[in-house]
């Protein structure tokens, strides 16, 4: 068996903690490279002891002080970085072979491109790198040799039902429609009226899944499904309207494909994202991740609804987005990043978060997205158009 070096981008976060329970139930197939967080000094402290890993990043000076100073006294070795260049640096580096992105939002993009241009195994969890610069990304995967895994559940679970290759377009290998699960968040069937006076404390509290604070409000406000249709299209080399999106509460099957000879193939398991980390760390192998076996008597039923584009727009706005093409796709996370910031600050309402990512979208001239560059300005300037949109509302 050969021993994996793995970096965990977003080591503190709820993926980067469920990536390293796996990783720690497996010590003879990996090895910890480096861990990076943004300011949990003490939560990579933690980690630093479990893991020990050769590297650790985090943003500022002043925590990556602290944290070689903690390390030091108890006597272990791991150097600190930091910045966004020591970010680029853990996951290209020469040691490593595997890269878990889940650094939340766009801050994920550099660094995740940086594994892929480094030809890395990369684990997929941002999805946000994905939908801000699509063609470029799996270009780079394409060109450097790249094994790209998808981490989100849904994408992992359609990348198991689709065959072993399955670049070159659905169709060539009889794949008719791709069924994206939602369970629908917090709010389904709730109305437009209903969802105005939702709080962030509310918006966190999903149903089924655990998860940081940006993607649970994402998933309250359907974003994330719409974010994970761009996502799928890049993957999956689907048009948005070869993907149709399920509602099903259970949140059990967590995607399927459907196959022009009437098959529609599934993956079920229990709502626990350790076992799509698990099957990216050691794919084709399967292992342990920790997770219990679904039992179908205790489910005993599965629900599946449309999902209500008229209260939650946001889906809409990502499916426009995508049609659109270009630098669409990154306006829309930049406001959505900048919308779900201020409601979670408490200075914006829960249904301000689509009208925000409407107006900056109107706003927003669209580009070709040929090159990084353009992206990136694109993503700078939607950003500020969304501060500008805040402060004159
Ligand atoms: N959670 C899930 O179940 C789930 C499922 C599918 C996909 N995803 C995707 O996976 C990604 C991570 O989600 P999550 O729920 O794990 O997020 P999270 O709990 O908020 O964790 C985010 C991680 O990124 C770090 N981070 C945040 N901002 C950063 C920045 N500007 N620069 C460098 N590091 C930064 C955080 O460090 P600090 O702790 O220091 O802030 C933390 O380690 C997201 O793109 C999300 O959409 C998550």
């Amino acid at each position: 068996m050969t021993l994996r070096h793995v970096t965990v981008l977003g080591a503190t976060g709820s993926i980067g903690t469920s990536t390293l329970d796996v990783l720690g139930r497996h010590p003879e197939r990996y090895r910890v490279h480096a861990l990076t967080a943004h300011h949990s000094r003490e939560a990579l402290l933690t980690q630093c002891r479990r893991h020990r890993p050769a590297v650790a990043v985090l943003d500022v000076e002043e925590d990556a002080a602290w944290l070689r100073g903690q390390l030091a006294e108890a006597g272990l070795v791991t150097e600190v970085r930091t910045g966004r260049a020591a970010l680029v640096e853990v996951a290209e580096a020469r040691e490593v072979d595997t890269v878990m992105s889940a650094i939340v939002g766009a801050a994920g993009l550099l660094p995740t491109l940086a594994a892929v241009k480094a030809g890395k195994r990369v684990l997929l969890a941002n999805k946000e790198a994905l939908v801000m610069s699509g063609a470029l990304f799996m270009e780079a995967v394409e060109r450097y040799g790249a094994t790209l895994l998808p981490i989100d559940s849904e994408h992992n679970a359609i990348y198991q039902c689709l065959p072993a290759d399955h670049r070159g377009g659905l169709g060539r290998h009889g794949v008719t429609q791709l069924l994206l699960t939602a369970s629908g968040g917090p709010f389904r069937g709730w109305s437009r009226k209903e969802l105005v006076s939702v709080t962030p404390d509310q918006a966190c509290a999903h149903p089924n899944w655990s998860m940081g604070r940006k993607i649970s409000v994402d998933s309250a406000t359907l974003m994330n499904k719409g974010l994970e249709l761009i996502e799928a299209c890049w993957l999956f080399d689907a048009r948005p309207d070869q993907i149709q999106v399920v509602v099903h509460p259970q949140s059990v099957i967590h995607s399927m494909a459907s196959y022009s000879d009437g098959s529609v193939i599934a993956q079920l398991g229990n709502p626990d994202m350790r076992t799509p980390i698990a099957y990216g760390l050691a794919w084709p192998e399967r292992i342990d991740a920790g997770v219990e076996t679904l039992d179908l008597f205790q489910i005993a039923r599965l629900d599946f609804e449309p999902a209500d584009e008229m209260a939650f727009p946001c889906l809409r706005l990502a499916r426009e987005a995508m049609a659109t093409g270009g630098t669409a796709p990154a306006v829309l996370n930049a406001a959505n990043e900048v919308a779900v910031d201020a409601f979670l600050a408490g200075h914006l309402g829960f249904t301000d978060i689509d009208n925000l990512v409407a107006r900056v979208r109107d706003e927003r001239p669209v580009a070709p997205a040929g090159d990084l560059e353009t992206i990136l300005e694109a993503d700078v300037l939607a950003r500020r158009a969304a501060y500008d949109w805040l402060a004159r509302h």
